[in-house]
């Protein structure tokens, strides 16, 4: 994804801004290998193969090592896997986005399951949130975020 300008994302799959995305995370986090990294949006106008294809490539590189792959469809899990082995799918799932067709090829294929944005200003405290998401299916591990040390003890109490 690009954010072209305040509150705008754009997402960007071109095969060269793919390899330099990879390069900067890399610089970042001061490490040699991604263990794993997500393909953050599907870009409409690449094709998918080219895509994951290129994520193939730097992990063929020894970058990468494990890809997954975010806000998609089964369909489009589906055609990835033709090209790289899908070790995540991360996805928004909540009290008030309870419904990812996705989530059920995931749970039968035994494909880890990551619910982006697991709280959203639940009605529900964050541990019963969290616990609603865990309680979903086996392989679900949910990223909450927080700035609050207090609020982080809260979020990993139930886990
Ligand atoms: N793949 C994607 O496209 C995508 C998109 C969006 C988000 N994400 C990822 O999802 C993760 C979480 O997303 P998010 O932070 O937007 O959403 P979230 O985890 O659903 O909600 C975070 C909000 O909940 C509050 N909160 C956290 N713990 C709490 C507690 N114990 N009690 C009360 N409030 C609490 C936080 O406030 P305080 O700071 O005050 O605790 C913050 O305002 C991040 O790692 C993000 O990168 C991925």
């Amino acid at each position: 994804m690009t954010r072209p300008a305040p509150d705008v994302w754009r997402p960007l799959g071109h095969l060269e801004y793919l390899r330099t995305a990879v390069e900067a995370s890399l610089r970042r986090l001061g490490v040699e290998r991604l263990d794993l990294c997500y393909l953050h949006r599907v870009d409409p106008t690449v094709p998918l193969e080219d895509q994951v294809g290129e994520l193939r490539a730097l992990q063929l590189a020894g970058k990468i090592g494990h890809i997954g792959l975010s806000k998609v469809g089964d369909d489009q899990i589906r055609a990835a896997e033709k090209a790289i082995v899908v070790a995540a799918v991360q996805s928004p799932l909540n009290r008030a986005e309870p419904n990812d067709p996705a989530l059920g090829y995931c749970v039968r294929m035994e494909i880890p399951y990551v619910p982006y944005r697991p709280l959203n200003a639940s009605a529900l405290p964050a541990p019963a949130a969290l616990n609603w998401l865990l309680n979903l299916a086996p392989h679900i591990a949910p990223i909450p975020g927080t700035s609050s040390p207090e609020h982080l003890r809260a979020l990993v109490r139930p886990l």
